[in-house]
C-alpha cells in the first residue's frame, strides 16, 4: 500500500479576495493558477507546513486559520487538503518567489477568470464561501 502524502494549499483571504498564484514550473503545470502551499514533511503538521510553504514561495508570514472539509486526489501519492489562512500583521506583501511567476488577488466574480489547474478547482469551488466571511467591508 502507498502512504498518501499530503499537499496542503492555502486559501489565503484578505478583505474578501483570494490569492491565486500562477505556476511557472514545471513546463507540463506552467500558466495554470493554483492555491499556493506545498508537501506536508514527515512528522511535521499540515499547519506548520503551509505556514512554511508560504514563507518560502511568497515571502509572507501567514497564520493557517481551518481546514476547509474535503481531500482532493492529486497524481498518486499525493491529495490537497485546504486551509484558510491570512497574512499576519506586519507581513511583506506575497511576491513570487519560486514556483509562481505572478500572483492576483481575485474577489468572488473574478475567481473564474484564471485557468486554474484541473485539480485545484473544486477546492478553489469549496473555499469560494468563505470569501464574504473574510471581509469586514463586505
Ligand atoms: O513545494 P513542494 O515541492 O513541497 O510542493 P509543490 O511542487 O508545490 O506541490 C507538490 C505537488 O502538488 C505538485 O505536483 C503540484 O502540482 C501539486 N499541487 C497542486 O496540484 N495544487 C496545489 N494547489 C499545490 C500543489
Amino acid at each position: 500500500m502507498t502512504e498518501r502524502i499530503v499537499v496542503v494549499g492555502a486559501a489565503l483571504l484578505d478583505g474578501g479576495r483570494l490569492l491565486a498564484a500562477r505556476r511557472s514550473a514545471p513546463p507540463e503545470l506552467a500558466g495554470r493558477w493554483e492555491l499556493p502551499g506545498g508537501k506536508v514533511e514527515p512528522g511535521e503538521r499540515p499547519e506548520a507546513a503551509l505556514v512554511r510553504e508560504l514563507r518560502e514561495e511568497l515571502g509572507v508570514e501567514a497564520e493557517a486559520v481551518e481546514r476547509i472539509p474535503g481531500s482532493w486526489p492529486l497524481r498518486p501519492p499525493y491529495e490537497l487538503h485546504v486551509w484558510t489562512a491570512h497574512l499576519r500583521p506586519g507581513s511583506a506583501a506575497p511576491a513570487p518567489l519560486e514556483d509562481h511567476d505572478e500572483l492576483r488577488w481575485l474577489t468572488p466574480s473574478d475567481i473564474w477568470t484564471v485557468p486554474w489547474l484541473d485539480q485545484d478547482v473544486p477546492a478553489v469551488r469549496a473555499a469560494l464561501p468563505r470569501l464574504g466571511a473574510a471581509s469586514p467591508d463586505a
